[in-house]
């Protein structure tokens, strides 16, 4: 089968021809009928994020159908369609994106991460797929979901529905989402909504897309990132919680001018990849009673409950801008993904052969 592979850390990612995946114990095989490809997938290969366990199929995460399921594998079974998370959890903080950078707890990996990456390594950038069980979640009525690819972008839905979750229930609070014009951010944005926020204040640079989110819903208030952290809190606030969705910006003054919009017991939640320490200071956050929050990956509850939002119409999908890509130009579809943001995202759809 066509699998895109990296075979070494220096390495680009590649089509190639590789053996179909053969059903093993704990493993469930899909045909993979789409798979986001995030923005920034291009950093993950050239090792900007962490090194990637190679040799491997590329991929962390897909909607597919499942062909066949190993024997000991009770909650899915053939025809099933099911989200692929990526998220493999041992416990004890030791957890690993199958196909993907990224290891939870301290990220720094242990003896154990070593072994869960080397029995399940491969990703889902592939006509099909091995997966752990543990890394499906089935989504009923989707066999009936008019357009597939699109559902592509539910596991960033669930990663942002997890984050925001961190703050509470979203229902009838000010949220503001820092970075609301990348892929995470517009999907916070969407959730917020669904869930029923009074006001959610988009925050970001791109005046365009800041402008497709005030078109979204009348609830949708937009700030424009100026760089001067006072004047961007006073823009952003006052909001009960503030989610920080920011790719890998180079400072942490939009993050902390989330933080000084915050009202009192407001929470602000980390979910986006800014490589900064952040200097809290100790007397407001407590004489404010503040809480700061890291939310990371997504759980099949939440994946459940944002799946049920978009199945019912609540949170519509087709307001958000999908473009496909196949399997045969690699380096194509990843520069496609790096410009593809502002409530867009890339779906990749392998296609037969
Ligand atoms: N916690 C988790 O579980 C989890 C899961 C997935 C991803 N992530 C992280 O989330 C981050 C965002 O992912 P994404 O898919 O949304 O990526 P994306 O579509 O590329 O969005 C990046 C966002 O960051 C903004 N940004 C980048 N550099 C900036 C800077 N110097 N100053 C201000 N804003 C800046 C962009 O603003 P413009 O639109 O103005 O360029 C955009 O809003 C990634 O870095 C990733 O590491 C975390």
């Amino acid at each position: 089968m066509r699998a895109w592979t990296v075979t070494a850390q220096d390495d680009d990612v590649r089509l190639s021809d590789v053996p179909e995946p053969v059903l093993r114990g704990g493993g469930v095989l899909v045909e993979v009928l789409a798979a986001h490809l995030p923005a920034y997938t291009r950093a993950v290969v050239q090792g900007n994020r962490g090194g990637l366990p190679v040799p491997l199929t590329l991929g962390p995460s897909c909607v597919g159908r499942v062909i066949d399921v190993a024997p000991d594998v009770f909650h899915l079974e053939p025809g099933d369609i099911v989200l692929d998370t990526a998220l493999l959890d041992a416990g004890g903080g030791d957890e690993v994106l199958v196909g993907w950078v990224g290891l939870g707890g301290s990220g720094a990996g242990s003896e154990r991460t070593d072994r869960m990456r080397a029995v399940w390594r491969d990703g889902v950038f592939a006509e099909k797929a091995l997966c752990a069980k543990e890394t499906l979640v089935k989504l009923p009525g989707a066999e009936s979901y008019p357009d597939p690819a699109r559902l592509a972008f539910l596991p960033w839905l669930g990663i942002a529905a997890a984050g925001l979750h961190a703050a509470g229930p979203a229902a009838g609070r000010d949220v503001a989402v820092i970075g609301a014009t990348g892929q995470l951010g517009g999907a916070a944005v969407l959730t917020a909504l669904a869930e029923g926020a009074a006001t959610v204040t988009a925050v970001g640079r791109n005046e365009d897309a800041l402008g497709r989110l005030a078109a979204l819903d009348p609830r949708v208030r937009t700030h424009r990132l100026t760089g001067d952290r006072a004047t961007d809190a006073a823009g952003i606030g006052p909001v009960d919680v503030a989610v920080d969705t920011l790719g890998a910006a180079p400072s942490a003054d939009a993050t902390m001018a989330a933080y000084d919009s915050l009202r009192g017991r407001g929470t602000l939640v980390l979910v986006g990849g800014v490589r900064q320490d952040l200097a809290v200071p100790y007397g407001d956050l407590m004489h404010r009673r503040l809480t700061l929050r890291g939310s990371w990956m997504s759980d099949q509850r939440t994946v459940t409950t944002v799946w049920n939002l978009v199945r019912s119409g609540v949170l519509d999908l087709s307001a958000v801008e999908l473009r496909t890509t196949g399997l045969d130009d690699p380096a194509a579809a990843l520069g496609l993904a790096e410009r593809t943001t502002g409530l867009g995202f890339v779906a990749l759809v392998p296609g037969p052969a």
